[in-house]
């Protein structure tokens, strides 16, 4: 679709997400060409013009022209108004019936909306319809797959699109290729040489304006259960016999359906300092329960239970209000055989493999070289590949790729539905095991989190490797 028209609803376009990322995103593939004339109909909650809204998404440029904005009241009147609006643009633009469907909705809007576009029959006609919807999907493995099927009553599977936008980020798509496109990693990519993998996606923001989606969602349900899950089945999977959507998504699903839960720790930020300033807990965040028990933070252990991966541990963290923003997989390898130069004190100079997501995006390898001067001395050095020095600095923001995706027509870079629901019996056998009043532990505001979180792996002899500091 991508080199025809097509008309694009965006739900939800007044909220946080619509504003911030999918604006500036279809924006910036406007300018670059991807996205050819089209008219982005925005539909939000709020009763405003389409000059206070082109206020409020701080847009600019030519790509303003193509935009409208329509309250998202859609009874009678406007009904009818959208309606006209829709013939009209669609002869404008020459769309012929091409229609992307994306619901930057928290997911308990979903139904509503698509039995919306049923009913304004958008769906009718010739044309391409796609539909794109934000994560997470669902609330539950339950609520998924009632959600599953609603939405699979009206759409099929290749129409459909379940975003999870750190897939569209460059050094994640780089996963699979860094992992079976060299011969150097895929032989020690095993329980025989990794120690332990560890995936990190650390954030300094709080929970800002969307207390009314955190509160209900928690970090295990923002972040695990797509994100960081979605990393880990592209670390921990087999090749697949051919790099195309749904061989790559049977290999992840594969993974995911292995995992099996170890030790987890939750937290919630407290008030805390930044730069003199006091920063509130998030009790005090507009629009949170001041004896709120929803985490901020999750630390937790996985087993991806396989051939090629029994034993190894998987040690998951993220959370919000940390001391640094970064996202990083480390995969730690054992330490050689021999103990020729590893004196006690050079215990932790394992070798290891960095992939850096963000923010400077690359792969580092770190072994131990000779200290000049000394004989038998280590210190552990980096080799890297800066993302940035070899391709240019310019790497697409992770919301223009998967919309470009979405306009090709191309779903390796969305979940399927059995990925979801295989991470939702996870993430549920997770919740399920926690007692939140007595398990939660406090951190301050821009700390590096709950202690017990380093505890985790200090017991086991290990410390959370970061790699960019
Ligand atoms: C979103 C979560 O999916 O990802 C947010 O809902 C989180 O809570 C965000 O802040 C992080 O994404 P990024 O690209 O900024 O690392």
């Amino acid at each position: 679709m991508n080199d025809e028209r097509c008309m694009i609803f965006l739900f939800g376009a007044t909220g946080d997400l619509a504003r911030k990322k999918l604006i500036p995103a279809l924006e910036s593939l406007f300018e670059k060409g991807f996205l050819k004339e089209s008219p982005v109909i925005c539909i939000g909650r709020r009763k405003i013009s389409k000059e206070e809204y082109v206020q409020l998404v701080k847009g600019n440029g030519e790509f303003l022209n193509h935009l409208y904005y329509v309250s998202a009241e859609l009874k009678g009147k406007q009904e009818a108004e959208l309606k006209v609006l829709i013939e009209e643009l669609d002869r404008k633009y020459k769309c012929k019936g091409n229609k992307i469907f994306y619901l930057a909705l928290a997911s308990d809007l979903f139904k509503q909306t698509i039995e919306m576009i049923k009913e304004l029959k958008l769906l009718e006609g010739e044309g391409k319809k796609r539909v794109a919807f934000e994560k997470p999907f669902g609330f539950d493995k339950r609520s998924a797959e009632e959600l599953n099927e609603i939405v699979s009553a009206v759409f099929r599977e290749e129409q459909i699109y379940r975003i999870d936008h750190y897939l569209g980020k460059e050094l994640v798509e780089n996963i699979a290729i860094f992992r079976f496109g060299n011969s150097l990693f895929e032989d020690i990519w095993n329980k025989k040489y990794v120690e332990n993998v560890q995936i990190v996606l650390s954030e300094t923001v709080g929970v800002e304006t969307r207390a009314e989606y955190y509160e209900k969602t928690g970090t295990v349900r923002d972040m695990i259960q797509n994100h960081i899950l979605q990393i880990l089945s592209l670390v921990a999977m087999e090749a697949p016999r051919e790099f195309t959507a749904d061989l790559v998504r049977d290999e992840k699903v594969k993974v995911l359906s292995v995992l099996e839960k170890g030790e987890c720790v939750v937290g919630q930020y407290s008030e805390g300092g930044y730069e003199g300033k006091v920063i509130p807990g998030y009790c005090a965040e507009q629009g949170v329960a001041k004896d709120s028990l929803t985490e901020t933070f999750v630390a937790l252990k996985v087993f991806v239970k396989n051939s090629r991966w029994e034993g190894v541990p998987f040690y998951l963290k993220t959370g919000k209000r940390l001391d640094k923003k970064y996202s990083e997989v480390n995969i730690v390898l054992k330490d050689v055989a021999s103990r020729l130069f590893l004196q006690e004190k050079e215990k932790d100079r394992k070798n290891v493999i960095s992939i850096c997501i963000f923010p400077d995006e690359g792969i580092v390898l770190r072994f131990n070289a000779k200290v000049p001067d000394s004989r038998k001395e280590l210190e552990p050095v980096c080799m890297e590949f800066s993302h940035k020095a070899a391709f240019g600095p310019n790497s697409s923001e992770a919301y223009e790729t998967v919309l470009k995706e979405i306009l090709k027509g191309n779903q390796t870079l969305f979940t399927r539905f059995d990925e979801i629901q295989e991470s939702w019996r996870c993430v549920d056998e997770i919740l399920a095991k926690i007692d939140f009043k007595k398990e939660l532990k406090i951190y301050p505001a821009f700390s590096s989190g709950p202690k017990e979180a380093d505890e985790l792996l200090r017991k086991e002899g290990r410390v959370w490797v970061q790699t960019k500091k």
